[in-house]
């Protein structure tokens, strides 16, 4: 026979911390997700040092919990799914309708893109690359790319810019061949993205739950997608209303393919299903 030794977490216990969790960051936790909360966190127990989720409750919500604690928290209970070229139809219309639109305006500013739940770095470096190659075929331009997300665990990796070879199946070759290196490990195949479209990004931890965002006021364009899936209507309200605040006028908004406006007010003016302008 087996013995079951890891602590379990009991329907009071995920109240409670699914509440902190929700209020705090916005993340929903049904009770279907109970079993996940508990093996997610039962490293946090074991660094602790603490056997039951009852002691590591009641340190959570006492406040004694440093930043540090909350944030590696966060950093299991997050869901961080995302690829390269995820959801191909918003860099379509960057390319065939933003990109000719910024260029014609022959601006100096520089054309920057904000990616507000970026995860590890994918759709920030698929906007890198879709940008280059319109540079290519067109002109050269100044441009400057913001990744944010609330763990800071899959901010490092996004930094790093490391990949497993088998992530850039989607990236075409030829773009494969200009800004991807390949790894010399043949048994351990990794990517790394190039220098040149690294230091066009940059990556740093916010919430977006927080009252106001730590961000330039001027984008061009805010992907904020497959993040507001988790927030209620209220919340998902605050948080569009608040990202618009930092999109120029005329500036566009990309959400997820399951996330929508309807029934929010917010100052976005439909364009195509969740592709948006700033009124
Ligand atoms: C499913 S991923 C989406 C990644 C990417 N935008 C995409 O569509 O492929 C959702 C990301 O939102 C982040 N996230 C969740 N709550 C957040 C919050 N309150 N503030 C900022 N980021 C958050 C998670 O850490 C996760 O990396």
């Amino acid at each position: 026979m087996f013995e079951n030794n890891q602590a379990q977490l009991n329907d009071v216990d995920f109240e409670k911390l699914s509440n902190f969790i929700y209020t705090n960051y916005g993340i929903k936790l049904p009770i279907s997700k109970k079993i996940m909360l508990q093996s997610r966190l039962a490293s946090r127990l074991k660094a602790n040092k603490m056997s039951s989720f009852t002691e590591y409750t009641r340190y959570v919500l006492s406040g004694k919990a440093g930043e540090e604690e909350i944030v590696n928290m966060i950093d299991l209970v997050s869901t961080n799914k995302t690829d390269f070229y995820r959801e191909a139809g918003h860099f379509d219309f960057m390319r065939e309708v933003v990109l000719p639109g910024y260029i014609a305006k022959e601006t100096n500013a520089p054309f920057k893109v904000w990616s507000s739940a970026s995860s590890s770095g994918e759709e920030a470096y698929t906007i890198a690359m879709v940008i280059s190659e319109f540079m290519e075929e067109h002109r050269k331009f100044d441009f400057e790319i913001l990744g944010t997300d609330i763990s800071s665990r899959i901010l490092e990796k996004a930094r790093t810019a490391i990949y497993p070879m088998d992530r850039v199946d989607v990236v075409p070759l030829a773009q494969k061949k200009k800004y991807l290196l390949r790894s010399k490990d043949q048994e351990n195949p990794q990517v790394r993205i190039v220098p040149q479209l690294r230091a066009r990004t940059r990556f740093f931890r916010l919430n977006l739950m927080d009252n106001s965002y730590n961000a330039p006021k001027d984008f061009d364009i805010i992907f904020c997608r497959n993040v507001l899936i988790y927030f209620d209507r209220e919340t998902q309200e605050q948080v569009i209303r608040k990202l618009c605040s930092h999109l120029k006028p005329g500036g566009y908004f990309f959400l997820g393919h399951s996330e929508s406006i309807s029934g929010i007010d917010v100052p976005l003016r439909p364009l195509k299903p969740t592709m948006f302008m700033k009124i």
